[in-house]
């Protein structure tokens, strides 16, 4: 087991990616904080882990909230004693719609979430980590996360956010220890691409997944359980030299400037 008796939280716990990424650290021995604002979805993903270990502890929170996220750090620490993983990915999508015509609150929403959330996790994690000597962060960026897309300025902002907060943690923190990676997925079937595909396209959903999957080398959509076996990987000590990276699970999407049909 890859994760044995390490302590790893995990925010965005009742979405897609979380979820899954729970379920694979459960299976790898690791004992688990989840965080979530919504807490009906969480305790969804509470339900999985219970039937793989009893190590795990729910805390709500919302990420942009300085307070509540030194309490999920804190809390963390009084129930398992340190902090080995810390999978950073809570995040939203919002408005679909082109960069002069999007709207500025829900800008500063994105951006507050996507951005200062993850700062804010990585700040007071790494407090903890810093102490210990050790620790492995993954944040959750994105294709989005060095590529440009039509008509979500403030998605693909906040990701390259994410981008260059990741490689600075990882500089600062490399001597000590610690090794700071993000993971950039394509298109993977959760709620918040459906949303997505929703909003774009309320009679015909599918379309938005066709369009991605036209873009996708592998002309498929990805699974979550795909997004779970690399940050199980980066999370693990068998990514000890790796730090500072932006990991595509992305069945070739960011290596092709087009598709290359066969
Ligand atoms: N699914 C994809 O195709 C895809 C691709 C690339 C990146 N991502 C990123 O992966 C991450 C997880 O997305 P997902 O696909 O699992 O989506 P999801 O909507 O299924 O899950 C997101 C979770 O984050 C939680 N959340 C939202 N705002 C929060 C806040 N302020 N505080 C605490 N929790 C909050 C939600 O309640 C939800 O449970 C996001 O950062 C997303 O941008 C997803």
């Amino acid at each position: 087991m890859r994760l044995e008796g390490k302590v790893a939280i995990i925010t965005g716990a009742g979405g897609g990616l979380g979820r899954a990424v729970a379920e694979r650290f459960a299976n790898e021995g690791a004992k688990l904080v989840l965080v979530d604002l919504n807490e009906e979805a969480a305790t969804q993903t509470i339900e999985v882990i219970k039937k793989i270990t009893s190590d795990v502890h729910f805390v709500q929170a919302n990420v942009t909230k300085k307070d509540e996220v030194k309490n999920f750090v804190n809390e963390a620490v009084d129930q398992f004693g340190r902090i080995d993983v810390f999978f950073n990915n809570a995040g939203i999508d919002a408005e679909v719609t082109a960069t002069s015509t999007y709207d500025e609150e829900m800008f500063s929403r994105v951006m507050e979430v996507n951005t200062t959330g993850v700062f804010l996790g990585m700040k007071y994690v790494l407090q903890v980590m810093q102490e210990q000597g050790s620790g492995s962060i993954v944040n959750t960026a994105s294709v989005h996360g060095t590529r440009g897309m039509l008509n979500r300025s403030a998605y693909v902002a906040s990701k390259h956010a994410v981008v260059g907060l990741t490689k600075t943690a990882a500089v600062e923190n490399a001597k000590q220890n610690i090794r700071v990676n993000a993971i950039a997925p394509a298109t993977i079937l959760t709620e918040i691409t459906k949303r997505v595909a929703r909003e774009l396209n309320p009679d015909n959903p599918q379309e938005h997944f066709d369009i991605m999957k036209s873009l996708i080398p592998a002309d498929r959509i990805g699974k979550p359980e795909e997004v779970a076996n690399l940050v199980n990987f980066l999370a693990s000590d068998e990514a000890s030299f790796i730090t500072g990276a932006i990991v595509p699970v992305d069945g070739g999407m960011t290596a092709a400037f087009y598709r290359a049909e066969s």
